[in-house]
């Protein structure tokens, strides 16, 4: 309704009001699906996808979706995936986009210049891949590195205010990360600013059977 609206010949300041109604619009979206998938995961009632998906393609729409974003604040985003890996992946596909989404996003909202790198490659023990999201914001303060994937925790109080959210994305993350048989952590960039956010999943399949689909095409 309000896409309708902004195309049935607004003024100006009219069309300005009606663009922030949407994003309040999906503002709230975004925080009651991520209040959702926590209570979904809590009650441990998430079932996740066991199906083929293309990785190059999975990390390309997420990455041209948040490019709009980052061209926004002048932020370049690079990324490359090794050529070990497989284009098609078991796993769940909508949720290895969420996650990468998560961080990817993360990166964009906490890097004031600069570029954003991800590289996706091979662990060494052949079995997982490792998606490593690197950029050159603020960092995070040794101290709360690793409180900032508990619920609803922020590295600074300042931070809801200066770049908004509600702290849920990384913990979403690690939950969804350790269901699938992964792990998710980060590390301050030395030399030079930034953090750099990986996760690593398996390539071929999930590790919790109970939590799978009980049809699954691999
Ligand atoms: N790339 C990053 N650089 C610096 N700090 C980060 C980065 N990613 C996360 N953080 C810190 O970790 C906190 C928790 O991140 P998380 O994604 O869970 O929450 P959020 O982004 O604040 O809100 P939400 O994801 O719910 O919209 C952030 O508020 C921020 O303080
Ligand atoms: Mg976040």
């Amino acid at each position: 309704m309000i896409d309708l609206l902004k195309n049935s010949g607004l003024e100006p300041e009219q069309l300005e009001y009606t663009e922030i109604v949407g994003q309040c619009a999906n503002d709230l979206l975004t925080i009651i699906n991520d209040i959702l998938d926590l209570s979904q995961i809590e009650a441990g009632r998430l079932s996740l996808a066991e199906e083929e998906f293309q990785l190059r393609e999975s990390l390309n729409s997420v990455v041209k979706l948040l490019r709009v974003r980052a061209d926004q604040k002048g932020l370049q985003i690079t990324w490359e995936v090794s050529p070990n890996l497989p284009d098609r992946v078991c796993g769940d596909g909508l949720r290895f986009r969420q996650i990468f989404t998560n961080l990817l996003g993360n990166a964009i909202k906490f890097t004031l210049s600069g570029v954003i790198h991800v590289n996706v490659a091979e662990c060494k023990d052949s079995a997982h891949f490792c998606c490593k999201v690197i950029d050159s914001g603020i960092g995070v303060e040794d101290t709360v590195s690793e409180r900032i994937f508990e619920a609803f925790f922020q590295a600074d109080g300042t931070h809801r205010r200066r770049f908004g959210g509600t702290g849920l994305g990384l913990t979403i993350s690690r939950q969804l990360v350790g269901i699938m048989g992964g792990q998710i952590g980060m590390y301050n960039n030395k030399p030079g600013p930034g953090s750099t956010f990986w996760f690593q999943l398996p390539l071929g399949g999930l590790k919790d059977e109970k939590l799978a689909l009980p049809e699954t095409k691999c």
